[in-house]
């Protein structure tokens, strides 16, 4: 990988001169005015660090226990759709790269690589994200290839009743370019064009790929066009939870929650897990940066689910402040996604590097031994942020 990328910003860089636009902009962009998604990074900023100097912490221990699974680094690969139009090794380079670096992969429902070849590739632990796309005959079907191939959590992500309005999607014709028609792609052409070493790869993987985890009862596959369409239809109720719970033997996590009554829902559908979460903004615009509401959230779940959080990562010091703030591990998104745009696997491998050299090193300036001895008495955080939230009426 180019010695020139020494953050994540270089590799968000070098996914944006691989991929043509609308590719990048459906990576890197957010809902209506992306107001979140900059609150998501800025709330970050907002938390500053009270380090214990001149003690001698030798070796950081990064190693994290999350349901179960012993991880190397305190954060795991969110799930991120249509990673394959990224890279043609999309779902499974990830998963590979995550579990060389020791960690572990949440496969999305949008996903173009068969879910157990996604398992296969991995020597870390893979988690399914469900969305209701296909409807619950196609969901089960899903879920119990997952079983049998070995992914060991069910991630059902709540904050997506319809699709949110990504206005650069709009703007550079997203839709168009996934639709079959020919003619509605013509005007968005050229931006493809000027990416032929894209364009090949594209090609050479077959072009558009179609969803091979949502397999319609007498259909197969569904087609990658009709996922905004099929969001539209496939809302998730915690009266879905009962059905779910049936339907998953194993853990669930609730991913998408923003407030202490939702992660009180949450941990009463029987949540194992929950991710505090907005998308990273790329749902409802004008909600609060999850990195603000995640000490409502710890204080309401009160040990009773495990909880992690995701949205604005882009440095190992953003990671330590969310485990400060007490989350036990967080998600990353667009971190890796863009090393998987810029780089495939390599890239990936790269983002992870980057985040552990990051956090061993935040943890030494700090003066803590260990990710499992962080805790507030390490950050300072606007007075605001601690004020009761008003009760839902
Ligand atoms: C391109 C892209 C696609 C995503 N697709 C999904 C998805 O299919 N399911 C899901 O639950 N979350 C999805 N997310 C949200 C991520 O799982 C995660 O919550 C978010 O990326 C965290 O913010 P960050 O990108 O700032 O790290 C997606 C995010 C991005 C950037």
């Amino acid at each position: 990988m180019v010695p020139r990328v020494i953050n994540i910003g270089d590799l968000r860089e070098q996914a944006r001169r691989r991929l043509p636009k609308v590719v990048f902009d459906y990576l890197d962009g957010g809902a209506e005015g992306e107001v979140t998604l900059r609150e998501n990074c800025r709330a970050f900023e907002e938390v500053t660090f009270r380090p214990r100097h001149a003690v001698a912490v030798g070796a950081c221990n990064l190693g994290v226990r999350i349901l179960g699974h012993e991880l190397s680094l305190p954060a795991m690969l969110a799930p991120v759709g249509y990673s394959r139009l990224m890279h043609p090794g999309g779902e499974a380079a990830a998963a590979r790269a995550a579990g060389v670096a020791g960690t572990g992969y949440i496969l999305s429902t949008i996903s173009g690589h068969r879910l157990e070849d996604v398992k296969a590739a991995s020597t870390g632990p893979v988690w399914y994200q469900l969305y209701l796309i296909g409807g619950r005959e196609a969901a089960e079907g899903a879920l119990d290839r997952a079983r049998r191939s070995g992914f060991s959590a069910l991630v059902v992500t709540i904050d997506t009743p319809v699709g949110g309005m990504r206005e650069r999607d709009h703007r550079n014709g997203m839709k168009e370019l996934l639709s079959g028609s020919a003619f509605a792609k013509l005007p968005f052409l050229p931006q493809i064009l000027l990416r032929p070493e894209w364009l090949a790869a594209f090609l050479l993987d077959g072009g558009l790929p179609k969803l091979e985890n949502v397999v319609i009862p007498g259909q197969g596959p569904m087609e990658l066009i009709d996922v905004t369409a099929a969001l539209a239809r496939a809302v998730v109720t915690w009266e879905d939870f009962q059905w779910l719970r049936q339907a998953w033997p194993g853990p669930v996590v609730v991913k998408g929650v923003l407030t202490g009554e939702d992660a009180r829902r949450a941990v009463d559908a029987g949540a194992a897990a929950v991710v505090v979460s907005n998308h990273g903004g790329r749902q409802l615009d004008g909600v609060s940066a999850s990195l603000r509401a995640l000490p409502e959230v710890v204080a309401a779940v009160n040990g009773q689910a495990e909880v992690l959080l995701d949205g604005g990562i882009r440095r190992g010091s953003d990671i330590v402040k969310a485990i400060c703030l007490g989350a036990r591990a967080v998600l990353i998104g667009r971190a890796y996604a863009y090393g998987l745009a810029a780089a495939g696997q390599a890239g990936v491998a790269r983002a992870l590097e980057i985040l552990r050299a990051d956090v061993e090193r935040t943890l030494s300036l700090l003066g803590c031994p260990s990710v499992a001895e962080l805790n507030r008495s390490y950050v300072d955080v606007p007075d605001a942020w601690l004020r009761p939230a008003p009760a839902r009426i």
